[in-house]
């Protein structure tokens, strides 16, 4: 069956207006920015409002991505959100979404992996453009982490922060659009990062929120080694099925945790600072909206133009990480 090229046509983003600095938590918890800065790259995060969801931030995202792609609500076949954090159990965030954007004939879904999920929704979203089942899709990366995040946990409160990012794709021309994808998951990882309380394992109950069993718990050293040696690993897996060298890269995206994490990547593929996208400084670990928001980012920085070889690539709970190598 032949295929059809897909890309990305367009690109929006929105961040909450209040701002959580390493100061702020210096007061908050045994913490203080130096530590931060040095250990993290993060020196402030973005906080939701109590009346705001993530269906709320992604709208925001989503309604950029449409402007930007030229196309409106009503005109898409299909919405992701990847997301940690929906609004509810259910109904899903995409269905909450759909409703606000009036997006009438777009099937809809959330997806779950983590800090992946943008690109997991990518690969997931492209296939059906590819077929030809679908012409244009919508996947978003939202998330609210601050309502799961422990702000008497220091290990993981300064790493948080709230935000979304959104993309439209769709038909692109030839030799344009994704080239690669690479996915993978390793449950046996499942401890080290997670939110056991609020399911069918642990229903929420007064032991349950006794128990801080619906904050984000995590082994830090363990999921920065797995960071580190996935996220090199991913890359070169699809610069190697797109038939790339390192040196064709123009921009790497990656996720956002920790700029350790992403020096580390950046060294593996012989990557100069200027072709690596950073916003982590500004936003802290969005989880599954961190990539399509600092890709937002750099188009608007206009670091993007027509032919780049760009890679996206991230990692997160599950364990599981994803990665793309693709034509702007
Ligand atoms: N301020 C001051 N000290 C702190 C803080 C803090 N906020 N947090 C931890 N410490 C202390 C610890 O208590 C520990 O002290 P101890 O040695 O006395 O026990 C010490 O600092 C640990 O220091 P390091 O070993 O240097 O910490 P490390 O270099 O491992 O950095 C970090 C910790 C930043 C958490 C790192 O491990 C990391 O980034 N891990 C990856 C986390 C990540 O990316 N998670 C998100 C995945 S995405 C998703 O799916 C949501």
């Amino acid at each position: 069956m032949d295929l059809y090229p897909v890309g990305i046509l367009g690109t929006g983003k929105y961040v909450p207006d209040r701002i959580l600095s390493n100061h702020d938590l210096e007061k908050m918890v045994d913490t203080n920015d130096e530590w931060i800065v040095t250990r993290t790259g993060i020196r402030e995060r973005r906080i939701s409002s109590d009346e705001q969801a993530s269906s709320d931030l992604a709208l925001e995202a989503a309604k950029g991505a449409l402007d930007s792609a030229g196309i409106t609500a009503d005109q898409l076949d299909l919405i992701v959100v990847a997301t940690i954090t929906p609004d509810m159990a259910f109904p899903s965030t995409a269905c909450i979404l759909q409703e606000k954007l009036g997006a009438r004939k777009a099937a809809a879904f959330d997806l779950s992996a983590a800090c992946s999920g943008f690109i997991y929704g990518l690969a997931n979203a492209s296939n059906f453009i590819a077929t030809g089942m679908y012409q244009y899709a919508l996947v978003v990366g939202a998330e609210c982490l601050s309502k799961i995040t422990d702000y008497t946990d220091r290990n993981t409160c300064v790493l948080f922060g709230d935000g979304a990012g959104a993309v439209v794709i769709g038909r692109v021309p030839e030799g344009r659009g994704f080239k690669s994808f690479e996915l993978g998951a390793d449950g046996s990882g499942g401890d080290l990062l997670k939110v056991c309380g609020g399911g069918s394992r642990n229903p929420s109950s007064a032991a349950s929120l006794e128990s801080k069993l619906h904050f984000i718990q995590m082994a830090g050293a363990d999921v920065f080694k797995f960071a580190v040696r996935i996220m090199g690993a991913a890359a070169e897996e699809v610069l190697r099925k797109a038939k790339w060298e390192k040196a064709d890269i123009d921009l790497l995206v990656p996720h956002q945790a920790n700029k350790r994490i992403i020096q580390s990547a950046m060294e593996r593929l012989e990557l100069p600072p200027e072709k690596c996208m950073v916003n982590l400084d500004r936003y802290g670990n969005v989880s599954a909206a961190s990539i399509p928001l600092a890709l937002a980012e750099a188009v608007e920085e206009g670091r993007l133009k027509e032919g780049d070889k760009l890679i996206l690539v991230g990692f997160g709970g599950g364990l599981t990480w994803g990665a793309s190598a693709l034509v702007w």
